[in-house]
């Protein structure tokens, strides 16, 4: 536990490695193994048993060996490998997309940030971390369960409490407008299944000027949230975005991607509040987007039982039944020559 008033956290980033601390060693095919450093404690594998003493009181970045000759490279976990590994109950916002979410939002040092949810408490990491230990993050969560998974999380990660965090129980949706002042709330995150349910409260608190950023997964949800943050009034116009990030094998002259990566996480989208009775400035080019028909908002309310989810209604590539008849012909065309291959017996 930090007792000096350095930043939280530092202590456990920087210096000599002390018992307590987590440390990642990786061996010489790349594999990763991370424990918690004890005064005489051992790492035992089927590669032999490695003595904590050999890591304990000296820095990072070292080679050591276990009694077998057995060689690893010793790190601290940084905030990606943490996050990563760490225990989950929901799932996490990744880090390619927290750190673009505290950039888009502008969170800075002693900003107020109001979050929901919670979840495992890896975008309350990133946001502890922007806003130091002057700011202060305003979390809230329905279910308790993960609001503890999250509280070890982030105490994991710092070393102890921080000191401008609060988790705070109940429904995103109502809870802050009965514990946030009106307009004190510089930025608000949310990464909920239905962050349009937050737009009252979301106006209330918010300050004129303040970022709101919500991470959504599918477009259903982007699209519902961008109307209805579009027909409340009272923000600018949503921006959305996605970040994806490609990963490069780097070998010699084979420089090229790696064969996977994760194509999809989620989308973000974010608005700025506007001073009270001001109107958003009417974007010459939306004259010319079309505006969503009730049955549309119907549809994405869940109130119309009627609204078919077709090609038409979402505006995909209708193929036609002609089209549709040739590539028929095409299919059976090469099964049938396919079936003319003799199969052979073994
Ligand atoms: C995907 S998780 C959040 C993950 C988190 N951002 C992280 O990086 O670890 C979504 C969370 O929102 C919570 N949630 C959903 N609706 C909510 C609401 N109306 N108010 C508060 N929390 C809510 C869920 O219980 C869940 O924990």
């Amino acid at each position: 536990m930090s007792t000096t008033n350095q930043p939280v956290g530092k202590h456990l980033r920087t210096g000599v490695l002390q018992a307590g601390e987590r440390v990642q060693l990786t061996d010489y095919k790349g594999r990763k193994s991370t424990i918690t450093l004890a005064e005489g404690g051992q790492w035992h594998t089927h590669q032999g048993v490695l003595e904590h003493d050999a890591i304990l009181g000296g820095p990072e970045g070292v080679v050591v060996e276990n009694e077998a000759g057995y060689r690893y490279q010793v790190l601290r976990p940084l905030l990606n490998d943490f996050v990563l590994s760490m225990p989950r109950g929901a799932t996490v916002v990744y880090p390619k997309d927290s750190a673009q979410i505290v950039q888009l939002a502008d969170i800075f040092p002693g900003a107020h940030v109001v979050e929901a949810g919670v979840g495992s408490g890896a975008l309350s990491i990133s946001l502890l971390r922007a806003v130091g230990d002057q700011g202060s993050v305003h979390s809230y969560e329905l279910r308790e369960e993960f609001a503890q998974i999250a509280k070890g999380n982030v105490e994991a990660f710092f070393g102890q409490e921080h000191p401008g965090w609060d988790v705070r129980i109940g429904d995103a949706a109502t809870a802050p407008v009965e514990q946030e002042e009106p307009g004190s709330v510089d930025r608000v995150v949310l990464d909920m299944l239905a962050p349009w349910d937050c737009l009252p409260a979301v106006r209330t608190i918010l300050a004129p000027g303040g970022v709101w950023v919500s991470y959504v997964a599918s477009v259903t949800q982007l699209s519902r949230l961008a109307e209805e943050i579009r027909a409340s009034g009272g923000f600018t116009e949503p921006q959305a975005e996605e970040i994806m990030q490609r990963t490069w094998h780097l070998d010699g002259l084979a420089v090229r991607p790696d064969h996977r990566m994760v194509a999809h996480t989620g989308f973000l989208l974010s608005t700025r509040r506007l001073a009270d009775d001001q109107l958003p400035l009417e974007l010459k080019k939306r004259e010319k987007v079309s505006e969503p028909s009730p049955e549309d908002k119907a549809a994405w309310a869940g109130t119309n039982e009627q609204t078919q989810w077709d090609q038409e209604s979402l505006k995909t590539r209708v193929v036609s039944k002609k089209k549709a008849r040739k590539a028929v012909g095409r299919a059976e065309q090469i099964a049938a020559k396919a079936k003319e291959v003799p199969v052979e017996d073994d």
